[in-house]
């Protein structure tokens, strides 16, 4: 069997109210149309076919070449829309499987039920539906006596009785690929002007087929995002999956409600993370860790034993046994070797501090090259920035910088050197040498380690 994915997203999403076209309003950080890609990616070998009108453009730059796109220039229904695939699909596949791309939340399971329904079915197509007593503007399945269905009533045509109906249609189809591109033609226009998708499901019957259907259990994997009301619900549902996942995993979540994990991070073993955390992006959490409270951690990666409290981590590498914070920030290109510590108020970007250097209290390190078993005093900055550009620090191992040092860089301090309190060091510092004052001048020799 080959199957297609048509995806219908040419919908203006008007009740967003925003100039972000809906498919691409983030949900944890991913646009929110690429949980149903994913959900329908391992049903076909190819990749689905999107259906795009308004705002399309940024919609197929965003989401890259690596999908097919159709486009719906007037938005005349769901019918239409999938018509817009045609093109590209017509004669090469078995089954379709047309979903809407506001759903986010629906599973791969779910889907798997629907093509295995629809594959014995001897009728061309299969939907999904759900039992509920909130309609919410859903379509109704009406069944005839025998139970067999025979349409789908969208909620602004139907009578107060078939208002009442509990049934509802999803709104997802698996359909026999031939059937379906031969009967999109004979959709008729509804009472609105739009071709209803659901149309084909009376055309079907009224031909004598069977139209099958698949129950879904969880109503939740139905929550269709049409406010930013929805999308916080969706928001904190797939949230309380992610949690429970991890949970299972060997995570202890102290606070899932107030714990935002996005779907790509990985976890290690008996971490902890504990309340008013946010781990982004790809970032990925080593084992036998803390985390917060009152951190966020962003495409980042985390070595094992780390602890890491009211601080932001930025694009940077920790390896194990470190521990920062409180109030730290970590910016891009910031890398930690084992053992490092970083206190409070420290600021660290494009830089890297070998294993168990210490930087415990409010200072700045940019650019810079740092050797093990440093201490950076409080309060010291490199001067990294010249108004023009960027110069580089680099410390050797084992050296000691006084409170309140000031490194002008470009600048270099040898091995096992030290700089009084309030230097402001100027020039290159040899190795095993104490340098004071302003600007900074060797006043003796250490004895060599
Ligand atoms: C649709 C179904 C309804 C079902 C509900 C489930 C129809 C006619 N009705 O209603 O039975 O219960 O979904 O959520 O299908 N779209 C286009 N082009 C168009 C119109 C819509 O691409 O011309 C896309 C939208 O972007 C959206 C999807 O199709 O992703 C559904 O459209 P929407 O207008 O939201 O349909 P509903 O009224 O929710
Ligand atoms: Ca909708």
């Amino acid at each position: 069997m080959i199957i297609d994915v048509v995806i219908l997203a040419a919908g203006k999403g008007t009740r967003m109210v925003s100039d972000l076209p809906k498919p691409l309003h983030p949900l944890l950080g991913k646009p929110l149309i690429n949980y149903v890609i994913d959900a329908a990616a391992p049903l076909s070998e190819s990749p689905p076919v999107i259906v795009i009108g308004h705002g399309g453009e940024i919609t197929k730059e965003t989401l890259g070449d690596q999908l097919r796109y159709a486009v719906q220039d007037d938005l005349l229904g769901t019918g239409h829309a999938v018509q817009q695939a045609e093109k590209l699909l017509s004669g090469q596949s078995d089954l379709i499987l047309v979903l809407y791309g506001d759903m986010p939340l629906v599973r791969t399971q779910t889907l798997e039920n629907l093509v295995k329904t629809q594959e014995s079915n001897s009728g061309p197509l299969t939907l999904l539906t759900l039992l509920e007593d909130n309609p919410r503007g859903f379509g109704r399945i009406g069944r005839d006596p025998a139970g067999m269905i025979r349409k789908i009533v969208e909620e602004v045509d139907a009578t107060p009785e078939q208002l009442e109906i509990k049934e509802l249609n999803a709104g997802m189809y698996c359909i026999k690929a031939d059937w379906l591109w031969n009967s999109l033609r004979k959709l008729v226009p509804s009472s609105s002007g739009e071709y209803y998708l659901t149309d084909l499901v009376e055309l079907a019957a009224n031909e004598g087929h069977q139209v099958a259907s698949v129950q879904i259990e969880d109503p939740d994997e139905l929550i269709g995002v049409n406010t930013r009301i929805h999308l916080a619900e969706t928001g904190q549902i797939l949230r309380s999956r992610i949690n429970r996942e991890w949970m299972l995993a060997g995570v202890s979540i102290l606070d899932p409600s107030t714990t935002y994990i996005d779907p790509e991070v990985t976890i290690g073993q008996d971490t902890v993370i504990l309340p008013n955390t946010y781990l982004q992006k790809d970032t990925i959490i080593g084992k036998n860790c803390i985390i917060g409270p009152g951190t966020r951690i962003f495409s980042s990666q985390v070595g094992d034993g780390c602890e890491i409290e009211f601080s932001v981590v930025e694009e940077s590498r920790i390896e194990d046994r470190v521990d920062i914070g409180p109030f730290s920030h970590l910016r891009k290109g910031a890398h930690l070797g084992p053992g490092v510590h970083i206190g409070n108020f420290g600021e660290i970007k494009d830089s890297y501090l070998g294993d168990g250097s210490k930087m415990g209290h409010f200072s700045y390190v940019g650019n810079a090259r740092i050797g093990k078993d440093v201490n950076i005093g409080a309060g010291t900055i490199t001067c990294n920035y010249d108004g023009e550009n960027k110069h580089q620090t680099v410390i050797h191992d084992g050296v000691f910088i006084g409170s309140d040092s000031m490194l002008v860089a470009p600048v270099e301090i040898g091995e096992n050197s030290s700089t009084g309190a309030g230097s402001v060091v100027t020039k290159d510092v040899p190795r095993d040498t104490v340098v004071v004052g302003v600007p900074a001048r060797q006043i003796r020799k250490k004895d060599q380690k």
